[in-house]
């Protein structure tokens, strides 16, 4: 795992830009797994302000997210959908008809979950998979227990994780119970995979990534498996 500690989340931003503008400046048509969360955000601000500026190009990009809440219409406003319109989508010269996210209201999510997948899987995997991490160490939503998924499922959240977002939501009980997402298996099918953690109360799973064990009850340490990983982490998260 290559690590790049960043003395602020303005350089986390900056440096997690850099790195996937290198990758669409090489491969103008790559596949780009997404993920959402406050973390992203600063990273997507700058990969606006370098499309604008004509350095990169999402004309020919492929987008496949993580996760969405389930069940919860991609125009609600912390539908996972809406927060990439937002963020990125909107902003930049992508086709949104090649950006997907799975489908919040699908009918049946294990079917919506296999399709996913295999739409990824004939996509060629993804080039580059940005990953934030839960406070207890989920991925995607990907929540800490025994046993992991491989494929794209419907999962329940954690009470921390519950919490960890509700101040998103108006209150605690509006946050969705549970959520569609990519499961281990598209995660670590990515060529690579850039993971982007700041702040003190993600050093727990920074901590558990930088050792050399791995444990499901932690997901993201999982990604000690994968050869290609870049840890972007500010000091907080880094030294706790
Ligand atoms: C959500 C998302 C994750 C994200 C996590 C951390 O639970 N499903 O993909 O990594 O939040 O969010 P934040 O970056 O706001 O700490």
């Amino acid at each position: 795992m290559k690590l790049i500690v960043c003395e602020n989340y303005g350089e986390m931003s900056e440096k997690g830009a850099k790195i996937i503008a290198e990758l669409l400046k090489a491969k103008p048509n790559c596949i780009l797994g997404l993920a959402t969360g406050s973390t992203p955000v600063g990273m997507y601000e700058e990969l606006v302000k370098m499309n604008k500026a004509g350095e990169i190009t999402f004309k020919d990009v492929t987008t496949y997210n993580l996760d969405e809440y389930y069940p919860l219409a991609p125009d609600h406003d912390q539908s996972y959908r809406y927060f990439m319109n937002h963020n990125l989508f909107n902003h930049v010269d992508i086709d949104k008809s090649r950006t997907h996210v799975p489908n919040g209201l699908a009918g049946d999510p294990a079917a919506e979950g296999e399709a996913y997948d295999k739409a990824i899987e004939n996509a060629g995997y993804t080039d580059l998979q940005v990953l934030g991490v839960g406070q207890n160490g989920h991925i995607g939503f990907n929540e800490p227990e025994e046993e992991l998924y491989v494929g794209t499922h419907l999962t329940a959240l954690t009470e921390n994780t519950i919490e960890a977002n509700a101040r998103f939501f108006a209150s605690k009980d509006d946050v969705p119970t549970r959520a569609i997402t990519m499961g281990m298996g598209s995660i670590m099918k990515a060529r690579t995979i850039l993971v982007l953690a700041g702040g003190k109360n993600k050093h727990f799973v920074v901590s558990k990534m930088l050792d050399d064990r791995i444990t499901a009850f932690v997901p993201a340490t999982l990604l000690k498996l994968h050869k290609d990983v870049i840890l972007i982490c500010d000091k907080a998260a880094y030294e706790g």
